[in-house]
């Protein structure tokens, strides 16, 4: 099957390409390059630098290769940016969504699996999350993943589209190889940032916030491994296959971890100490968020194989060793 991977040059996306490429799949990758990088994508995969948005270049490219699938990675995810310039996100994450989306119907590509999030849920109390609880994002970002699910369930319903959205949870980690990973311009995701930390690259890393209602005050996050991600996104071709299927699974691994331990964890992996510095509550950021992915379990028979989270560290930090500037050390 020949599956269109937009935003195949980027963190997850980059993961996914690999995978599909082992499992025998034709991974052909549309990415922008604004956040993607080409080295994160071998050679022998076509690749289009083009814009999700660009509607006559999509219908071409679907035509071309003979798409079947469309993946969509591509997506600002910057959330404090989303507050201070939210255009910008209903433009790309939505607008330009909506555009691939016409692109597939003309030409008659109807399955679709697509990145969501856990923020489109907000603040809850309601622990673990299943897929089931009321979703109220609380920035743009998280309600340009909402609008865009709100949509696939009505073009669902109307054209016949079969879709999967997957809520992540925060993706972390790398390939298992050290060749591809995370390299994010600005950085602002917290295991990086602690690596950086750690070797002297930053200062300090800041605690975003100490009084938080958990057990040692800090932000609990559910830390899932890019390549566990990647797995479910090929597990659910085959009920793909149902014409109209609607369908929405949670990816994390259940386990919360706080930002102290997250910082913990990466000096007993790296064995080097990490400067803190305790800060203020970052806007937006809920106290706790942490995954049921029972569905994805029972339904796409999903299991993470990273389930410690000192193992999804290692794996980035082998990453972060070998390309402490990302993918310019290539
Ligand atoms: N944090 C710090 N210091 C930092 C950076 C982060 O304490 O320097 C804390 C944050 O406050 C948060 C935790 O570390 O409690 C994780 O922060 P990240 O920025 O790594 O990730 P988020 O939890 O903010 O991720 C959110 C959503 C995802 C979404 C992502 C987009 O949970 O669904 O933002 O970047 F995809």
């Amino acid at each position: 099957m020949n599956v269109l991977v937009v935003g195949g040059a980027g963190y997850i996306g980059s993961h996914c390409v690999r995978q599909l490429q082992q499992a025998g799949y034709h991974p052909v990758v549309l990415d922008n390059l604004v956040f993607g990088h080409r080295e994160a994508v071998s050679d022998d995969i076509p690749f289009y630098d083009c814009d999700l948005g660009d509607y006559d270049s999509v219908a071409q490219i679907l035509k071309r290769e003979k798409i079947e699938l469309v993946m969509h990675f591509a997506a600002f995810a910057y959330v404090g940016e989303s507050v201070t310039d939210p255009r910008k996100y209903y433009e790309n994450n939505f607008v330009a969504t909506l555009r691939l989306l016409e692109a597939m119907l003309d030409n008659g590509v109807k399955k679709f699996v697509f990145s969501s999030s856990c923020a489109t849920y907000g603040e809850t109390d309601t622990l673990p999350m299943l897929e089931s609880l009321t979703q109220a994002p609380i920035n743009p970002y998280g309600q340009t993943k909402l609008d865009v699910e709100n949509c696939l369930k009505a073009f669902s319903k109307a054209y016949g589209l079969s879709f999967a959205a997957f809520r992540y949870f925060n993706a972390a980690g790398a390939a298992e190889d050290g060749s591809i990973g995370e390299d994010h311009n600005p950085e602002t995701h917290l295991i990086p940032l602690v690596f950086d930390a750690a070797t002297g690259r930053r200062e300090n890393i800041k605690i975003f916030g100490t009084d938080y209602s958990t057990p040692d005050g800090t932000c609990l996050r559910d830390y899932v491994h890019v390549d566990d991600l990647s797995r479910a996104h090929i597990a659910v071709f085959e009920q793909l296959e149902t014409p109209g299927i609607e369908l929405f699974y949670n990816l994390g691994t259940g386990t919360p971890s706080s930002v102290r331990e997250i910082i913990d964890a990466v000096e007993a992996v790296t064995g080097l100490k990490v400067p803190i510095v305790e800060a203020s509550r970052r806007a937006g950021d809920p106290p706790a968020l942490y995954a049921d992915s029972s569905k994805a379990q029972r339904e796409l028979g999903w299991e993470v194989k990273y389930s410690s989270v000192q193992d999804i560290i290692a794996s980035a930090w082998a990453w972060h060793q070998s390309h402490p500037n990302g993918f310019d050390d290539n």
